[in-house]
């Protein structure tokens, strides 16, 4: 018979105690092992872009809104736009059929190309939705 020489022996008694092997005690578990709490969705690229930069003056909901003397229309012309046809408005302030709309609005309007489509997706969407 083979002898375990006594350091490994002792050391694997002290690994299984310190496993607790077989006990169905959770109380003893660390917290590493405890659920974390469910965490609410984070809202969408284009609801963050939509609010950031368009509802301070067409409102939270996108149906129109007076900001001082000037009032914005509701956004409810968004769902004939094509993304080339937003991005001329956002850019040029060139609104679907030609019309120029006022010019400060092309001025605010700060975004990147490969979110007009994101934020036109989520804006028809949400004008769609009442
Ligand atoms: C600083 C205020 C302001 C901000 C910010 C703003 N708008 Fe406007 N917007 C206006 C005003 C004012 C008008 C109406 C201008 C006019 O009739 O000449 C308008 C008009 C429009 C129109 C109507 C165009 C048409 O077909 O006649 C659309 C669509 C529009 N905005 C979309 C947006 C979107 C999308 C955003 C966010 C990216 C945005 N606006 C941000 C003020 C704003």
């Amino acid at each position: 018979m083979r002898i375990f020489p006594l350091p490994i022996v002792v050391a694997s008694l002290l690994v299984l105690a310190a496993c607790n092997v077989g006990s169905d005690d959770t109380s003893t578990l660390p917290t590493a092992f405890v659920a974390p709490p469910v965490v609410t969705a984070a809202p969408s690229r284009g609801a963050m872009l939509a609010r950031d930069l368009c509802s301070g003056c067409h409102g939270e909901s996108f149906s129109g809104a007076t900001v001082g003397a000037t009032s914005c229309p509701s956004l409810r012309a968004l769902g004939a736009y094509s993304t080339t046809e937003f991005a001329d408005l956002l850019r040029n302030g060139v609104a679907r059929g030609g019309d120029q709309v006022d010019s400060f609005m092309s001025l605010n309007v700060e975004i990147d190309d490969n979110d007009i489509p994101v934020l036109l997706e989520y804006l028809k969407r949400a004008v769609a939705a009442r």
